[in-house]
């Protein structure tokens, strides 16, 4: 394998399928639900990936499938160049400290009847207990109440419980919790997605404040477009449990190439002048389909205004058109690639 040190998490080929059961007593499989179906990407060091999309089609399915909490059907998650399913225990283990989700609603990932250090406090006892980590509590304390300034939280408030904080100061007791171990890797499930839009733009400017001082790299989730061209860097567009389109964050919002990637751009007013898009709202037909139809062609087929007759029958694969630029779609496809 070719070693790439500027790569931090590599994703290859990853499927996230979910049976589906009939029967009481005897449970047969009857279908799969493809949550995510042969997705690859990779991560480098120091970026933040954005992954939009609309709801149920992936995102936090792939993120549970990189933190190891949830079970892939296929593929491969490198970390670091090493395969997460080639590591001893030990070994996941101690890999599993470097990458850390942050989740959307801070108040259902946050145990309620936990005082606000002791949920900050949490990974680093486990830790400590386990023998990986060696601190003294002394020194679990200390951590703590640093983590929590740098959060933005007196500590004074370690004693208090979830519910006596707002959304914003739980997602930095959440965000704090993340921190603990030192992270590399954050996995950021629409971490401002339930908050109040006054109190979105502080947790984003805590999130670039932190991602500076801590050398982090983020795996960044959301569906709303405005939140990403602020935060990230490049961008992975995701359509029912597939990448349809990838590119650094000024080329996709200027030059959107996937009818779908248009269409969501077109939904949407950016506030950034850099981006003349023409304002023709593209209005998409139809819902999502299910994940768990078997289907060829084009994922996006029932719902793209573009769709030819060729996307009824194969599906198209993810490639290059341009720096960094790739696109699954027919309406791009050169010769050389197709012969591939
Ligand atoms: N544990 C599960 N069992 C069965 N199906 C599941 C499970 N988790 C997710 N799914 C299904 O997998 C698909 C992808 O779900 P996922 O939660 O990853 O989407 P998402 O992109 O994060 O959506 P949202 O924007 O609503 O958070 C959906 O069809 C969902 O219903
Ligand atoms: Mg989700």
């Amino acid at each position: 394998m070719m070693e790439n040190n500027d790569i931090l998490l590599d994703v290859r080929n990853l499927k996230v399928h979910f049976p589906i059961e009939k029967g009481i007593l005897f449970k047969r499989k009857v279908g799969a639900i493809r949550a995510v179906d042969d997705v690859s990407f990779t991560v480098r060091r120091g970026e933040a990936l954005g992954v939009v999309g609309e709801s149920g089609c992936g995102k936090s399915t792939t993120a549970m499938a990189i933190a190891q909490l949830q079970p892939i059907t296929a593929g491969q998650i490198f970390f670091e160049g090493k395969d997460l399913a080639a590591m001893t225990p030990e070994e996941l283990r101690r890999a599993r400290m470097k990458f850390q989700i942050v989740f959307q609603d801070p108040y259902s990932s946050l145990d309620p009847r936990m005082r606000a250090g002791d949920l900050i406090a949490e990974p680093l006892r486990i830790y400590a207990r386990r023998g990986i980590l060696n601190l003294s509590n002394q020194e679990i304390k200390k951590k703590t109440a640093i983590l929590m300034d740098r959060c933005g939280l007196s500590s004074s408030f370690a004693d208090r419980y979830p519910h006596e904080f707002s959304g914003g100061q739980r997602q930095r007791i959440g965000i704090a919790r993340a921190l603990s171990l030192d992270p590399k890797l954050i996995l950021a499930d629409e971490p401002v997605s339930a908050l109040d839009v006054s109190i979105q733009s502080q947790i984003l400017n805590l999130l670039k404040d932190l991602q500076q001082e801590f050398d982090l790299t983020f795996l960044f989730i959301a569906h709303d477009l405005a939140v990403i061209e602020y935060f990230c860097s490049r961008v992975a567009v995701m359509y029912l449990g597939h990448i349809v389109e990838t590119a650094d964050a000024l080329t996709l919002y200027k030059e959107p190439l996937h009818p779908y990637t248009r269409a969501l751009l077109s939904a949407v007013p950016l506030p950034d002048p850099r981006i003349a898009r023409k304002k023709q709202r593209i209005i998409l037909k139809g819902d999502v389909p299910s994940p768990s139809q078997i289907r060829p062609g084009c994922p996006f087929m029932d719902r793209c205004p573009q769709v030819m007759d060729r996307c009824k029958r194969e599906a198209p694969r993810l490639s290059l058109t341009g720096e960094g630029h790739e696109v699954a779609c027919f309406l791009y496809d050169s010769p050389s690639t197709s012969a591939m």
